[in-house]
């Protein structure tokens, strides 16, 4: 009885810190950010099938250390040396367009290939060092499901 009293106790406290956390962000960097840009009108491969996962924004640049210009630059693709309460744009600012064009495939303009290539690149490589061969699996989320999470209620009907 009281070990279960306690778990539910525990349970409610860290439920309690995640609202917290979360009403806190405001304006600042948030801590996770659920990357769904609202340029994609019609998603059809993310929404409503598939959900995004939380981008941990705050653990990038504390637990795995990595610098702001890594992943923000400038119009000129230079790194961008912040601070957090800088503002920042988002990337759609500049990668805005939304549609892959079928002629130029790999246009690093176009949204999705900019983020995939940000990620993707990193992880795989984060991966490989990690000792998987391929850089597919590993700590570092790489196959598609792993950021875009297949919505379980949707699928079964
Ligand atoms: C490391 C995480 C990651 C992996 C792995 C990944 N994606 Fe994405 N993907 C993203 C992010 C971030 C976006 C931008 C989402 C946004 O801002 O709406 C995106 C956007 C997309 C979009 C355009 C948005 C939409 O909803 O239509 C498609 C389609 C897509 N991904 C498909 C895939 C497929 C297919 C794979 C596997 C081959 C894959 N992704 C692997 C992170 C990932
Ligand atoms: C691993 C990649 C990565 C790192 C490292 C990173 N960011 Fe970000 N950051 C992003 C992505 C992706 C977004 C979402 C942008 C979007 O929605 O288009 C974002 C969003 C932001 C935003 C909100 C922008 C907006 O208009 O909503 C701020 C502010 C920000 N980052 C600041 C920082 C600072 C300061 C650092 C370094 C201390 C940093 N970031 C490190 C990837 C990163
Ligand atoms: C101020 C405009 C601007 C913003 C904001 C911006 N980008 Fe870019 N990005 C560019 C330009 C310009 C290039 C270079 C395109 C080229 O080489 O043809 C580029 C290139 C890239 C590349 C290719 C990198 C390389 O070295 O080949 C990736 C990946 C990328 N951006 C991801 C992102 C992500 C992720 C964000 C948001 C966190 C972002 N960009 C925000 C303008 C921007
Ligand atoms: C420059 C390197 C780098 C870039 C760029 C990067 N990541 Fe990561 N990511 C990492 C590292 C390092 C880890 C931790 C792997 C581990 O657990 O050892 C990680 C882990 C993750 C995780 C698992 C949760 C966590 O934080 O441990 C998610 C989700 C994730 N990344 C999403 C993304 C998305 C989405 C993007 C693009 C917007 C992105 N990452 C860009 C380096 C990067």
């Amino acid at each position: 009885m009281n070990k279960k009293l306690l778990t539910l106790l525990l349970a409610i406290g860290i439920a309690v810190i995640f609202v917290a956390t979360g009403l806190y962000a405001g304006t600042e960097v948030k801590d996770n950010l659920i990357l769904e840009d609202p340029g994609y009108k019609k998603p059809k491969k993310r929404a409503p099938k598939f959900k995004s996962l939380a981008f941990t924004h705050k653990k990038h640049m504390e637990d795995h250390k990595i610098a702001c210009g890594e992943c923000h630059h400038d119009k000129d693709n230079k790194p961008l040396d912040l601070k957090v309460g800088d503002n920042v744009q988002k990337c759609s600012e500049c990668h805005n367009k939304f549609k892959k064009d079928k002629k130029n495939k790999k246009d690093i303009m176009v949204h999705e290939n900019a983020m995939h290539q940000n990620c993707k690149t990193c992880h795989k490589k984060i991966n490989i060092e990690a000792g998987d061969p391929k850089g597919t699996k590993g700590p570092a989320p790489y196959s598609c499901s792993k950021c875009h999470i297949p919505d379980k209620k949707k699928k079964k009907k």
